[in-house]
């Protein structure tokens, strides 16, 4: 009792800390990152809904989101593939979207697969080069689609979403590489 009087006066400043703590989690880690980022709300948006995202380093978050621009690209081929299969669309139409799931067929299976594998290496450069070739990729289509058929411009949609997730994680890749 009497060590623990003795020692009060040097715990007492520590007391506002444990206030501080619930708010030091990745939670906060997520918002300082988001924010340096161009599309802060998607970049939330993205992280806050994959599971342990909240748990984890600058690291982990830039292979979440790397994710997250793969999962939207291979969303993105889906439905350039589920629009080529249906019924006969204008043959401009159809050489539009032939184009595009040229493009992001290697995008989906090498370019973002390659880029997260060297994000879990530690190897950023390489990481930041493979998902340019993606916004690339996915530029090269939005130019093929720009005042096509309404068909065209669902696929337009994703291209810009899948484009600025990319962008996003080339951000954090930076963050990453040069500190906050
Ligand atoms: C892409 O989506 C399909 C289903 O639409 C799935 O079978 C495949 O595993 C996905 N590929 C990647 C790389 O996520």
């Amino acid at each position: 009792m009497r060590l623990l009087l003795l020692l009060l006066p040097l715990l007492l400043p520590l007391l506002p800390l444990l206030f501080l703590l619930p708010f030091s989690d990745g939670g906060g880690l997520i918002e300082q990152t988001c924010k340096l980022t161009p599309f802060p709300d998607l970049c939330l948006s993205a992280l806050h809904s994959s599971p342990g995202s909240s748990s984890t380093d600058l690291h982990g978050l830039a292979g979440i989101m790397a994710n997250s621009v793969l999962q939207n690209a291979n969303q993105t081929l889906d439905q350039i593939q589920q629009l080529l299969d249906r019924s006969p669309a204008d043959p401009e139409t159809e050489h539009s979207l032939a184009y595009c799931a040229e493009l992001y067929i290697p995008v989906v299976k090498y370019n973002l697969p390659q880029a997260i594998d060297a994000l879990s290496k530690g190897r950023l450069g390489f990481a930041a080069y493979a998902i340019n070739d993606a916004v690339n990729e996915a530029q090269e289509c939005e130019k093929k689609l720009s005042g096509g058929s309404e068909s065209l411009s669902q696929v337009s949609d994703r291209n810009k979403i899948v484009t600025n997730m990319a962008a996003v994680a080339l951000a954090i890749i930076k963050v990453l590489q040069k500190g906050f």
